[in-house]
């Protein structure tokens, strides 16, 4: 398949993935992770938003189903949805920020997939709600669909601010979107 020119700067500038612009862009816009932040980021895999999280000078987390090797990130390998890998979650005690780019493998079937994401973005949501700090940020990446409104709004409860984030380097044929919150209220 043929490279995409974002894919092509990505390698060139030496990040494991095309969605680090993705978070570039979100924390340019809401400054989201700060110097000295301590991050979680779930579904980490190859690593690109660690890379990033390291160029913010923050402490950073990462966990996946897969093995993820980033000098200088922390990185837990394990099923988000299991108690086991939560508990790991929780050794580190408190976080600033919690990330999330978690996706399913998808399908193709349009129903089952963006049922799959809304599961997890939920679990990405369950998990910041045990290690977020009070005033922590969250980021949640989300396949648009039915589902959506309902994550949304519950999140936006919690948080000061809540917003929508398309990001311009989606995919164009990409049904994804993030949550961004700021200001967790505990
Ligand atoms: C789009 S990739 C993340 C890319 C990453 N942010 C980066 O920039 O390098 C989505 C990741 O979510 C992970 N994932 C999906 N379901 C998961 C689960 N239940 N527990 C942990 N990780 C999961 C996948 O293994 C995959 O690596």
């Amino acid at each position: 398949m043929k490279k995409d020119k974002t894919t092509i700067r990505a390698k060139r500038e030496g990040y494991k993935a095309r969605s680090v612009y993705k978070l570039f862009a979100i924390n340019n816009k809401y400054r989201l992770i700060k110097k000295g932040d301590r991050v979680l980021d779930l579904g980490c895999w190859p690593g690109s938003w660690l890379q990033a999280c390291l160029r913010f000078k923050a402490f950073v987390v990462g966990v996946d189903l897969r093995k993820t090797e980033i000098d200088g990130a922390e990185t837990i390998i394990g099923d988000v949805t299991e108690g086991s890998v939560l508990e790991k979650i929780e050794s580190y005690g408190e976080f600033d920020v919690v990330i999330s780019d978690m996706a399913p493998n998808t399908s193709g079937r349009l129903d089952l997939d963006t049922l799959r994401s809304y599961k997890l973005s939920a679990r990405a949501f369950v998990i910041a709600e045990r290690v977020l700090k009070k005033n922590g940020n969250f980021l949640v990446k989300v396949f648009q669909s039915r589902y959506t409104d309902d994550l949304y709004s519950t999140v936006r409860k919690k948080f000061s601010f809540a917003k929508i984030y398309k990001p311009q380097t989606s995919k164009k044929r990409s049904k994804e979107i993030y949550i961004v919150a700021c200001g967790y209220k505990g």
